[in-house]
């Protein structure tokens, strides 16, 4: 009896003390956790609980006074605005050994600014090599790099006959009369959509990624034309890093500050990560259609397509190996399964002779040791961002 009343009081005093730091931590972290668990807390309420997306209502279309569709339109503040082609190639999609463009597998686009000439001849070489992924892969791919105008003025027309220059050589430029900034990224989002309807419609896919991802090209290729052949099928195809029910940022300073009258709501529609995501071709066809009604003002790309698609009825669907912020961990156990990765510029060329490099059939055995590998690297806590460990078992 009395051996167990000591034991008890120890025991509280631990438990006291156990509380009292956490508490303190909490106090002291406040502001922190303050924002990011209240307001994911609330933006998951709301997404599985309250409803789903019943919230994205009319509020959000420009049809009322905003007619366009006719002529040149220009109207900031959410209505679409055409802005004019600075460099365009209306048949980049149409073959030049004859064939027509009904051959389109996979329409490219690699979010680009104006002065990344490295990170896009680095791309050409490697991932996005075309005439690579004809011969060696069998399928057509096209790519196209969307750009706006320079953001410094005293640069811009230095920069302009530079890109006008590579454009020569490469044509695979496509530049519209914007300002190329962060705040404009939901306008290139916006000319991809436009270009895919209007120059290259009968693409089976279409992938938008950032041009500082790495792609693995083959991997892409063959779970697309696995897609093509199993019986689920290529329609309502939007395949990347979902993000589920993020709320969004109401802190003044943050980067991704979006105020209430932009977007009233606790939680965006789900959406993929814009590092890199595929969509099927009749899905690009619905995101066109809504980028025409749909108010633009929401600046963060991924979530404007999260809007548009979610107003369509279209819902993204995840993939292990498909990045968000991620990068691959760099080891041939990967390179099997691997599809995209995030952060890589002066690694691309490497990366990509590593990734594609022939191997030698693995066997049962080898199959066992890369299972074992891969919980390795993806399942034990590093300061590393990876794939998540999910991945390490298919
Ligand atoms: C849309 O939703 C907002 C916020 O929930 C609400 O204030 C508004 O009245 C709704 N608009 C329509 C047209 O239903
Ligand atoms: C693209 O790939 C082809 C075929 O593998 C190769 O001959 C060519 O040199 C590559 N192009 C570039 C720019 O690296
Ligand atoms: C977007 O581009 C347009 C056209 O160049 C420009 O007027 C506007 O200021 C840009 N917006 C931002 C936020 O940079
Ligand atoms: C789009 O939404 C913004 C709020 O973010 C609003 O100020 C603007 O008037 C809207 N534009 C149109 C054309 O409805």
């Amino acid at each position: 009896m009395f051996m167990n009343f000591r034991r008890i009081h120890k025991y509280q005093f631990v438990q006291l003390l156990a509380t009292a730091l956490v508490l303190s931590v909490l106090m002291v972290s406040w502001e922190e956790l303050d924002h990011h668990v209240v307001s994911h807390v609330k933006s998951y309420t709301y997404r599985y609980m309250i409803n789903s997306y019943d919230f994205l209502n009319s509020s959000f279309t420009i049809t009322a006074n905003h007619p366009h569709g006719t002529g040149r339109f220009r109207n900031v503040g959410g209505a679409l605005v055409n802005y004019p082609y600075l460099i365009n190639h209306p048949k980049k999609c149409e073959a030049r050994d004859g064939k027509n463009w009904d051959d389109i597998f996979l329409l490219l686009f690699v979010k680009s600014s104006p002065e990344s000439f490295e990170r896009r001849q680095a791309i050409r070489e490697t991932w996005g090599n075309e005439s690579f992924v004809w011969s060696k892969l069998g399928v057509r791919v096209s790519l196209l790099f969307p750009i706006g105008v320079h953001s410094d003025v005293r640069q811009r027309s230095e920069i302009q006959s530079r890109l006008l220059k590579e454009d020569k050589i490469y044509g695979d430029l496509i530049q519209r009369n914007f300002v190329d900034t962060f705040h404009n990224l939901t306008n290139k989002l916006i000319l991809q959509f436009h270009w895919s309807q209007n120059y290259c419609p009968k693409a089976q896919f279409v992938m938008s990624a950032d041009d500082d991802v790495f792609v693995h090209m083959p991997n892409l290729v063959k779970y697309l034309q696995h897609l093509l052949t199993s019986q689920s099928g290529t329609k309502d195809l939007w395949v990347g890093h979902v993000h589920r029910g993020s709320p969004p940022n109401r802190r003044k300073d943050s980067k991704y500050h979006v105020p209430y009258a932009m977007y009233p709501w606790p939680s965006y529609p789900d959406y993929t990560a814009g590092a890199g995501y595929v969509v099927s071709g009749d899905v690009a066809a619905k995101i066109y259609k809504a980028t025409l009604v749909m108010n633009s003002s929401m600046y963060i790309d991924d979530v404007f397509m999260g809007i548009c698609a979610s107003a369509m009825g279209v819902y993204p669907q995840g993939h292990v190996y498909f990045s968000g912020e991620a990068k691959t961990p760099y080891h041939s156990c990967i390179y099997d399964h691997m599809i995209t990765s995030h952060g890589h510029a002066a690694d691309m060329r490497s990366l990509w002779q590593a990734a594609t490099a022939d191997r030698n059939p693995t066997g049962f055995m080898g199959n066992v040791y890369c299972t074992a590998v891969r919980m390795v690297l993806l399942c034990l806590p590093y300061f590393q961002n990876t794939y998540s460990c999910f991945a390490a078992f298919t």
